[in-house]
């Protein structure tokens, strides 16, 4: 399977993903990956791994809907299988996410339904929380509300802030990312109008 890798930042998660492609646990290659944010240090992880590492600057562009339709064209030229993003800190427009609808995945840092949006970890110790996590998800037009594929749960401690927190999160998605990639590459995961199906049944 051809996958295109969207980032915005550090790429710890696209790493966690390339890693498992090369050690043969995934049934797919990446075949881009396409950063927004000039001098992220993602783009330098995919140099360095051989991989196409595209900037594609939201800056340059007048408004949402002309930076997606360019960011459609580039991800297209790459034929992918499979668009991840992973940590791309943009809100696509719904032409792009119907466009990719179904092969088309987000990580979020809470226990979705839970905490759509920022500062997910600062709003679980908030409120208090025993525990808190990571959420794969097809994505939808929905920001943060697309149907659950996989989930990591952490306990809380009192000793927690949100920077500890953040860490063992950020630990959780390394594992659960990839996980969500291989099945889907394996042809186990899909997405249908009644919801996500995974080896058949409806989860
Ligand atoms: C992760 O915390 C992810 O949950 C959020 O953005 C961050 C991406 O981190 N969507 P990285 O760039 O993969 O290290």
């Amino acid at each position: 399977k051809r996958i295109v890798v969207l980032i915005s930042g550090s790429g710890s998660n696209l790493q966690a993903i390339l890693d498992q492609t090369l050690e043969g646990q995934i049934n797919g290659t990446i075949e881009a990956v396409i950063c927004n944010r000039p001098g992220a240090f993602g783009l330098t992880r995919a140099e360095q791994a051989g991989i196409d590492a595209r900037l594609l600057d939201h800056k340059q562009f007048t408004d949402r809907e002309s930076f997606d339709a360019a960011l459609i064209e580039l991800i297209d030229s790459y034929t992918p299988d499979l668009v991840i993003l992973a940590g791309f800190m943009r809100i696509l427009t719904p032409e792009l996410v119907r466009h990719y609808q179904g092969r088309l995945f987000n990580i979020h840092p809470s226990l979705l339904p839970k905490y759509k949006g920022l500062h997910t970890h600062q709003r679980a110790l908030e409120a208090g929380d025993a525990e808190h996590g990571c959420t794969v998800h097809f994505v939808t037009e929905e920001l943060d509300g697309g149907p659950l594929i996989v989930q990591a749960k952490t306990d809380i401690l009192t000793d927690d802030d949100e920077q500890s927190l953040q860490q063992r999160v950020h630990q959780l998605e390394h594992q659960i990312y990839p996980l969500a990639v291989q099945w889907f590459c394996a042809g186990r995961l899909s997405l249908d109008q009644t919801g996500v199906r995974f080896d058949g049944e409806l989860l």
